[in-house]
């Protein structure tokens, strides 16, 4: 008997990427078990055919793909990148019909796919931050994904132990407008539930984690 694809991807997901520093080819951070418990998640809260959005393509597309989402548009700015994931999904049988391949930096992406989500008053059932991970990109991803995101729905954030992606991790886990669902890959990366009903965040004065923050930094007062 022949073993089923999704068995197959979830025990060795193939090597999708390579980065130059590293010297060879990597599945991109999440293993396995990860990939396999981002799945189970995804099929049990994200409701029936989900409509998923990430930045960052790789092993979270294909592992969305085998969670059969009505939509799945993955940002992220190399072709060779997704004829890898294309030709894998090809060669297992798995259906790439749902795939919208975005081969654009997210920051130039995400403006005008949001414009077009808040026009129609449509939404996405999960949002993926897992592209650039520097400074401004995972903000710029946060902001135009927090803002197509539904309420009740979930966003991953990976590669919390760099400080830019921690700060939003550390940004998130004080925001009453998140709440931490699951952790993956020995903590890694985390996913959040979005309670908030709209679109933006409130300004400062409503991010506990800013205000704190800069009650923290405030240079103290001179005497009087
Ligand atoms: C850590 S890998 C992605 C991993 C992927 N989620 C997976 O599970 O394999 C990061 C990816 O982000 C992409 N990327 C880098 N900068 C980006 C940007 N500004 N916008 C969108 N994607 C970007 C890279 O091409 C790379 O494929």
């Amino acid at each position: 008997m022949t073993t089923p694809a999704i068995e197959v991807f979830f025990a060795d997901p193939p090597l999708l990427h390579y980065w130059p520093n590293q010297k060879q080819w990597n599945t991109g951070g999440f293993s396995g078990p990860s990939l396999r418990e981002l799945h189970a998640l995804v099929l049990r809260e994200a409701g029936e055919r989900p409509r998923i959005c990430e930045t960052g393509a790789g092993n979270t597309t294909i592992a969305m793909l085998l969670a059969q989402p009505a939509e799945l548009v993955s940002i992220a700015p190399r072709q060779d990148l997704f004829d890898r994931i294309l030709a894998y999904c090809d060669s297992r049988g798995i259906s790439t019909t749902s795939l919208t391949p975005c081969i654009e930096r997210s920051e130039v992406a995400l403006p005008p796919l949001a414009a077009r989500e808040i026009a129609a008053d449509t939404w996405f059932d999960v949002g993926i931050i897992d592209g650039g991970h520097g400074w401004p990109t995972v903000f710029v991803d946060f902001c135009y994904l927090h803002a197509i995101l539904r309420p009740r729905g979930l966003l991953l954030v990976d590669d919390i132990q760099l400080h830019s992606v921690g700060e939003l991790a550390r940004f998130l886990q004080e925001d009453p407008g998140f709440e931490l669902v699951q952790t993956l890959e020995g903590g890694k990366a985390l996913v959040f539930r979005k309670l908030r009903e709209q679109r933006f965040l409130p300004d400062f004065g409503g991010q506990p984690y800013i205000q704190r923050m800069s009650r923290r930094d405030a240079p103290p007062r001179a005497e009087a």
